[in-house]
């Protein structure tokens, strides 16, 4: 009988964990800089959380292999956001109110101890599942405890499906509100809250009222915050079609940005955006840390989808932590500056282009940080190109005469989720100058234009043996400076 992949750590055979650790990490397209799992298959960050000056990020994961299976929750520690310590798994699902996973969700400080929120997935012989809202203590040894009369909410509320999960809680006014991505009994995707005034005993409030009634079938990983005056929310709605630059992954994540009265339940949105336009961003969550920041992490991949890396039993990475700030009616995401301390000695380039192509660097280790601008800008179109050799190259290029911005990884031969595009796009007006922040490692690629206002997160499997050159062209002229520094390992 084949084995389930409903399997605890657990019950693990002698030697299993071993020889899936050995495989995984033979993989050259390994990240060294971004959180990974070892092994197994790692999806969403979960509860996000700095406690007594400590970093921990908690990830969804599966340990057996790349395939979606019992999700257990590991564990990574930093003091730093760029050098990450694993810990012990922390939440591995072994009773029945979550017999089918320990799913997503956030975190929360209370009385100096961490509280994590997260969904105890319950499925059923005939098919049909529940969800059950789950606590577990976060010591400050890092130790993780469930809370002993789980679950904090039994089932799900009336007028919706078994599709209820990924709470994320904070706290105003000495309530704390518990926020639930769902599927109403109609299909439709929602947003639902809880309210509790211990984080402990929790009851439902009602649906958060949005203009948003009929927009996809299930929303995912909600987060809500409020930055420079605004209230935002994020999720991942899934179902939702490709239109224009937008919405071209299997499932997309937008955030919304409005006035939001917790009260009544009401938000007034003014718009709502996607995140991030590349082709593998998922499931973000934000928290803010112990300075003041709103940070972001999400998850660099996409449900239903099979990546060239699967055939070494290991699967997916976090994106780099992004500080956002809300400017103009723009989010802005700029990675930290922390990471600034896992940079070489900077090399610098600086030149014009004239109808031509040039190298900059010609065999990179693809682990490195790219900080540039073009000025000077008369050209059709120009740009960079990474993970360049004969074959194959990752074309970001700016386009002055369609006023886009386009991520095209037609050309490699290691291809996956075809069926949605090899071309990604954004929105873009020329104008003068344009700066560009490129982060490479290994086979993740993490872009940002003009300040962090359009970012580009996404995999890309080059060939094993081939080199890996970094280019600049124009067809038309341009001039760059580049700084380039070499990064090195945060994460073994
Ligand atoms: C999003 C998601 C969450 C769920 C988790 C399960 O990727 O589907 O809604 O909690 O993954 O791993």
């Amino acid at each position: 009988m084949a084995e389930s992949k409903y399997r605890t750590i657990l019950e693990a055979k002698s030697g299993e964990l071993e020889t899936l650790k050995d495989k995984a990490i033979k993989d050259s397209w390994q990240p060294i800089y971004h959180i990974h799992p070892q092994y197994g298959l790692m999806n969403d960050p979960n509860g996000l959380i700095q406690l007594n000056g400590e970093y921990h990020v908690f990830y969804q994961w599966y340990p057996y292999g790349a395939m979606h299976g019992m999700k257990h929750w590991a564990h990574v520690k930093s003091t730093d956001l760029v050098t990450w310590e694993r810990l012990p798994v922390a939440l591995t699902p072994t009773e029945e109110y979550e017999s089918h996973g320990a799913y997503s969700g956030g975190a929360i400080e209370k009385d100096g101890q961490g509280l994590l929120f997260y969904t105890g997935n319950v499925k059923y012989e005939d098919g049909s599942r529940s969800a059950n809202q789950c606590i577990a203590m976060l010591n400050r040894d890092g130790s993780v405890e469930k809370y002993t009369h789980n679950p904090a909410v039994q089932g799900v509320p009336v007028g919706y499906t078994g599709h209820v999960r990924d709470p994320k809680v904070w706290k105003e006014n000495d309530t704390y509100y518990m926020l639930l991505g769902a599927q109403r009994e109609n299909e439709t995707g929602a947003l639902i809250v809880y309210e509790s005034s211990d984080a402990l005993q929790w009851s439902f409030k009602g649906e958060v009222k949005t203009s948003l009634p009929d927009f996809g079938y299930m929303w995912e990983c909600p987060d809500y915050f409020k930055l420079d005056g605004k209230d935002v929310f994020v999720f991942s709605p899934q179902g939702i079609k490709a239109d224009g630059h937008d919405f071209h992954n299997i499932y997309n994540v937008i955030y919304a940005v409005g006035t939001f009265d917790v009260e009544s339940l009401t938000f007034e949105m003014e718009y709502y955006r996607e995140i991030d336009k590349g082709f593998d961003f998922y499931a973000p969550q934000t928290f803010q840390d112990e300075s003041g920041r709103r940070l972001l992490l999400a998850w660099i991949g996409n449900p239903d989808v099979d990546y060239p890396s699967d055939e070494y039993g290991w699967a997916h990475a976090l994106t780099l932590p992004r500080e956002l700030s809300l400017e103009g009616n723009e989010l802005v995401q700029k990675p930290v500056e922390e990471l600034n301390k896992l940079r070489d000695q900077a090399v610098h380039f600086r030149g014009t282009l004239k109808n031509e192509e040039v190298i900059i660097d010609e065999a990179t280790n693809n682990a490195y940080e790219i900080n540039m601008t073009f000025r000077e800008i008369a050209a059709k179109q120009f740009g960079l190109e990474l993970f360049n050799s004969k074959e194959e190259e990752l074309r970001l290029v700016f386009d002055t005469e369609k006023q886009e911005v386009r991520l095209d990884r037609s050309s490699f031969h290691h291809q996956y989720a075809t069926e949605y595009g090899v071309v990604r796009s954004e929105k873009w007006t020329a104008s003068n100058e344009v700066d560009v922040r490129v982060f490479v490692d290994k086979s993740i690629v993490e872009i940002y234009i003009n300040g962090g206002t359009i970012v580009f997160t996404s995999r890309v499997f080059p060939k094993k043996d081939s080199k890996s050159a970094v280019n600049v062209f124009a067809e038309g002229s341009v001039d760059y400076r580049i700084d380039y520094y070499g990064m090195s390992r945060g994460i073994s």
